[in-house]
């Protein structure tokens, strides 16, 4: 199939690929997989005190639609509120990459996974 210029870009030069210490009280984790297909997306962001994510880090084990959706999502939550960064859709991201309908999953994946480590983030906080 054919995947549109800007998902070979961040397929070929992703970005904040890697990892952040899971046990630093600053870092959510998302890790998600994709029933679609086994996909799986570890998604880490590093809060800091005032609410805004100041990084943001993944690994992909997938296609290269999950790992351009997973990079660009990196390069959108930085300096964003936690609340606005749970707000991005899967739908924003399939438009920004020109995903094909047979692909969407792949977006949904990131999407999940951005929901799930702001929500680690704020239960490692209610916890600690
Ligand atoms: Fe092939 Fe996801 S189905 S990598
Ligand atoms: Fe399943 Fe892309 S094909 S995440």
């Amino acid at each position: 199939m054919a995947y549109s210029e800007k998902v070979l870009d961040h397929y070929e030069n992703p970005r904040n690929v890697g990892k952040f210490d899971d046990s630093a009280d600053e870092i959510g984790t998302g890790m998600v997989g994709a029933p679609a297909c086994g996909d799986v997306m570890r998604l880490q962001i590093k809060v800091n005190e005032q609410g805004i994510i100041e990084d943001a880090k993944f690994k992909t084990y997938g296609c290269g639609s999950a790992i351009a959706s997973s990079s660009l999502l990196t390069e959108w939550v930085k300096g964003k509120t936690l609340d606005e960064a749970a707000q991005i859709k899967n739908t924003e991201i399939a438009q920004e990459l020109a995903l094909p309908p047979v692909k969407i999953h792949c977006s949904v994946l990131a999407e999940d996974a951005i929901k799930a480590a702001v929500a680690d983030y704020r239960q490692k906080r209610t916890v600690s």
